[in-house]
């Protein structure tokens, strides 16, 4: 009998974060203060993020220990399991190996506890009682909503309006964690109040979002009260190198090592391919430009370098998909400027298609977000039978679409249509962002 799952035991469990900020070959541009555009430091963040956090951000580390009591929380589902997609291969009549890390088991359902948890703990042994935030489709509010009532905090969600709507149970997850969770923008904010004034119709945004939830945290006279990211910034990323850590073991295990994988093998000159997909109706890494940009809409946030489709930009209402946010994390930018991660943008008929040829071989519904890697993953696998090549693909299976069902029922009634974010509305949103100049280009190689 073929193995299908490789399973790491408890014991094996990653034991620190891999801090890629350590082997960035071209350093990142410091995030700079919204009001007087100078690099922020720690005091200018104290407001938003607990100093643990804040420490990480800047780190250049390569590797950060993890406490026991976020690995203690992390091991009610990790280490996760690794799956040879040996239905799909069949169906794909692909000579390929196709392996998935399924990120679908923690008990939010998708790869956003893996920071939500470390997030939690750090607010909380830094006698923080309560966590605002915002969220799109609704896969981070739920995972934060889960985390923090692990760690006895109140937790409040600001959710992107039209996803509050369509999706109810992702509310209901939060809800039934503890959480609270209203639609954004709301009335409860005067960020949320001055866009419902500009347009009582708004269907949200995740920039409008994290300006409520930054709003509702400095606003807290108590000062108990602390934001959090569902990704962009450094530490938010830092924590997701649990996946990658995991996958690097089992895939020694399986005996392969993937044609499609680990940043910091690329960095050190191994000729893989390092694949980031995105919608065609948020194209931020595939056609924003590089440049400093609010992370939020009402320009509370830091301005990050990064690719950015606009802080006003507004996901268009036909997209299903989430992965809707104007900008991109400062790491993944840098990494693309560097050419060792490659940005591809997908339409969400292509992404639908291959989430149901994935449900029909390999049985597992993919979340919305997650379809777009395993498009990637088909489009790999056909051109590795073109090429008659053995390629190893290993793709991250984010989460799962259990609570997502309506924009299948959407697909498979065909009221889903493609849609690519028009000209037009990119240079709209983009009139008042400067491109910034390239930083040096480095070769590949160089730091090995
Ligand atoms: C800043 C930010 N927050 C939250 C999220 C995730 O939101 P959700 O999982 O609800 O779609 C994203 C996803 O792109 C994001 O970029």
């Amino acid at each position: 009998m073929k193995t299908r799952k490789i399973f790491l035991s408890e014991k094996e469990i990653p034991r620190q974060w891999y801090n890629v900020q350590a082997d960035l070959p071209t350093p990142l541009e410091p995030m700079l203060h919204p009001g007087t555009g100078q690099p922020v430091g720690p005091d200018d963040l104290a407001p938003l993020f607990p100093m643990p956090l804040i420490a990480q951000e800047v780190s250049q580390e390569r590797f950060i220990d993890i406490p026991d009591e976020v690995l203690e929380k992390y091991l009610m589902w990790r280490p996760t399991p690794l799956y040879r997609a040996y239905g799909l291969e069949k169906a794909l009549e692909t000579p390929a190996k196709i392996y998935f890390k399924n990120e679908g088991v923690s008990p939010a359902g998708s790869h956003k506890p893996n920071t939500a948890i470390a997030q939690a703990y750090y607010n909380k042994i830094s006698g923080i009682k309560r966590i605002t935030t915002e969220t799109g489709a609704g896969q981070w509010g739920s995972a934060l909503a889960f985390s923090c009532a692990l760690f006895g905090l109140k937790c409040k969600v600001y959710m992107v309006k039209i996803s509050y709507n369509q999706k109810p149970y992702r509310r209901m997850m939060m809800e039934t964690w503890g959480a609270n969770c209203v639609a954004s923008p709301s009335s409860e904010t005067k960020a949320g109040q001055s866009i419902l004034d500009q347009n009582p119709d708004s269907p949200g945004s995740l920039g409008m979002a994290i300006s409520e939830a930054i709003e509702a945290a400095v606003s807290d006279e108590t000062g108990e009260t602390r934001y959090s990211l569902g990704s962009v910034l450094n530490h938010v990323l830092m924590h997701q190198t649990v996946i990658g850590l995991e996958c690097q073991k089992q895939m020694e295990i399986a005996g392969d090592y993937p044609d499609v994988p680990f940043v910091r093998d690329k960095i050190n000159g191994k000729d893989i391919d390092i694949i980031a997909v995105e919608p065609t109706s948020c194209p931020t890494m595939t056609k924003g430009p590089f440049a400093y940009d609010f992370g939020d809409s009402v320009q509370m946030a830091p301005l990050a370098p990064m690719h950015t489709l606009g802080h006003t930009f507004v996901p268009a209402p036909i997209h299903a998909g989430g992965l809707r946010y104007h900008g991109m994390a400062p790491i993944v930018s840098q990494l693309v400027l560097d050419e060792i991660v490659k940005p591809i943008s997908i339409s969400q008929m292509e992404t639908f298609k291959a989430g149901i040829t994935f449900a029909q071989n390999e049985g597992f519904i993919s979340a919305p977000e997650t379809t777009h890697a395993v498009a990637i993953a088909i489009r790999e696998a056909v051109k590795a039978k073109e090429e008659g090549k053995e390629k190893v693909i290993l793709f991250n299976w984010s989460g799962h679409g259990l609570v997502d069902m309506a924009a299948y029922e959407a697909y498979l009634s065909g009221k889903l249509k493609d849609h690519a974010l028009p000209e037009a509305e990119i240079q709209r949103a983009l009139k008042d962002i400067e491109p910034l100049p390239k930083p040096k280009q480095y070769k590949a190689g160089a730091f090995s």
